[in-house]
């Protein structure tokens, strides 16, 4: 009998809590692999680990389940000192990767250039920084002429020479294009220092970080597709989220990559004939990092300039620390200006970024989005993250749990989702869904110790979505899960 795959996706704008199911989903012993089929070390999962907190970003979360195969697929992007420093970091708290981590042939590495050309053209739209961008069009391009070649992680292991030549040509070639226009660029202080980094010896660290990923390399390009023939489950875990889906998302403020649960078929190296589900994360309180549209956020342009803010040289300037220092999360929560709230929410759900540590934008819950990435990405089941934080809003200007139910443009209510950018960045709440304040009790461990109005908070979920809601978080400890029968 051939065995399945799932799929676990962001239904938001990433750092749902994916993490969370996907530990919860590898405990009870169904799969024997957890594979990723995008983005790249964009991506952040924080887990604690014997008291050690460490954020994975290329690995497969499922790392720390000794058990578990890691597969790293097709549709990744890779940047090898950060794969070999994040490894080290792993086995430095006794978990062994040998004969466990596989990479795909076929992923896509970053090269130092791609560095260079995200500092320099991703700033305006918030990436992270890590040459996303530029490496999965250099996929796209596949070449262009003599200079600026693609390169997949097989070619590079086992044509060790060639693979130096390309990326020192990259290099070379896009160090002299970008290298005049530096002086006056906004971003000349990041790019001066990506610059350093590979000036002295610009591609030895990298080049040796590549040679020590060789062992992982999977040779089997159906290695995936013999382990469910042979009876095994994939359990396949999504990166960000479907709002900054290259396709679907509101372009250009998405990720460079496939993030909708589909994307497993094509960047995971198996075939969409083993899906058997998807289950979609959802948080309850949302939030974004970046630029782009974000409907239901609290003090709208407001945040998302302050969580955009940069000092003088180059780094975030509203951190944690800055906010903890300055603010009263309890003050500000009875605020009757939104943007307070939001500062209150972040710093009371700790929504700072595990890869950039920079503030994430905060907003309500937002029905026709959820609608949107539910129905669109066809998600089966869904796990509510964050349920614990919902109370907050009992203290607010809002009175209690609340959600964001229609749009609004022009003073005319939306009835279908906006399909521009720049009308999503129109639009209004036209209407709010308000629940009754409501705790949830602290030792509530079932379904049936849900409180009534929290229920109806979740059926109003599932009423718009389609879905049935599987399970919800309700605090940061992987334990603090409450399933649904
Ligand atoms: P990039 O993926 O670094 O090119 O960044 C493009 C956009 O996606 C930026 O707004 C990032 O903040 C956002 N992004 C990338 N990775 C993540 C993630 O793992 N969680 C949330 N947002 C992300």
């Amino acid at each position: 009998m051939a065995g399945y795959s799932d799929v676990v996706e962001g239904a938001q704008w990433g750092d749902e809590g994916k993490g969370k199911l996907i530990d919860m989903r590898l405990d009870t012993g169904n799969y024997s692999i957890v594979g990723r089929y995008g983005g790249g070390p964009n991506a952040g999962h924080t887990l604690s680990v014997n008291g050690h907190i460490i954020a994975t970003h290329g690995l497969p979360s499922g790392v720390f389940h000794p058990k578990i195969h890691l597969y790293i697929g097709a549709g990744c992007v890779i940047n090898p000192e950060k794969l070999v420093a994040e490894i080290k970091e792993v086995e430095s708290l006794g978990v062994s990767l040998e004969e466990r981590l596989h990479i795909s042939p076929f992923a896509t590495l970053i090269q130092p250039h791609h560095l260079l050309t995200d500092s320099m053209y991703g700033g305006h739209l918030g990436t992270t920084g890590n040459g996303i961008g530029p490496a999965y069009s250099q996929r796209m391009m596949r070449s262009l002429g003599p200079n600026l070649e693609d390169l997949r992680f097989a070619h590079a292991i086992i044509s060790p020479h060639q693979a130096r030549d390309i990326v020192k040509s990259n290099l070379g070639h896009c160090v002299s294009e970008c290298l005049n226009p530096i002086k006056n660029h906004p971003n000349a202080h990041q790019m001066q220092k990506i610059f350093d980094l590979f000036n002295n010896d610009p591609t030895q660290k990298y080049l040796s970080s590549l040679a020590r990923l060789g062992k992982y390399l999977e040779r089997d390009p159906l290695f995936l597709t013999k382990q469910i023939e042979s009876g095994k489950n994939v359990l396949f875990e999504g990166a960000q989220g479907f709002m900054i889906d290259v396709v679907y998302g509101n372009t250009p403020f998405t990720t460079s990559s496939s993030t909708i649960a589909a994307g497993a078929y094509t960047g995971g190296d198996l075939s969409n004939k083993y899906h058997r589900k998807t289950m979609a994360v959802v948080k309850a309180i949302p939030s974004r990092v970046g630029a782009g549209p974000f409907v239901g956020e609290l003090g709208g342009k407001k945040s998302e300039e302050y969580c955009a803010a940069k000092d003088s040289e180059g780094n975030t300037k509203h951190t944690k620390e800055f906010e903890h220092t300055t603010h009263n999360p309890q003050d500000l929560l009875q605020s009757s200006d939104q943007f307070e709230l939001g500062i209150a929410l972040r710093m009371l759900g700790g929504e700072y970024g595990a890869t950039t540590k920079r503030p994430r934008r905060v907003g309500i819950l937002d029905l026709p989005q959820l609608e949107y990435a539910a129905k669109l990405t066809g998600a089966d089941e869904l796990f509510i993250t964050k349920m614990d934080q919902v109370e907050l809003f009992n203290n607010t200007l809002f009175h209690g749990p609340v959600m964001v139910d229609t749009y609004q443009i022009n003073g005319s209510k939306l009835n279908t989702y906006p399909i521009t950018t720049n009308e999503l960045a129109s639009v209004t709440p036209h209407s709010y869904l308000n629940f009754a304040a409501t705790s949830l009790p602290t030792n509530a461990t079932k379904w049936s110790d849900i409180p009534h109005s929290l229920v109806e908070f979740l059926t109003a979920i599932e009423d718009r979505t389609g879905c049935k809601v599987s399970g919800i978080g309700v605090g940061p400890e992987r334990e603090k899960v409450i399933m649904r029968g």
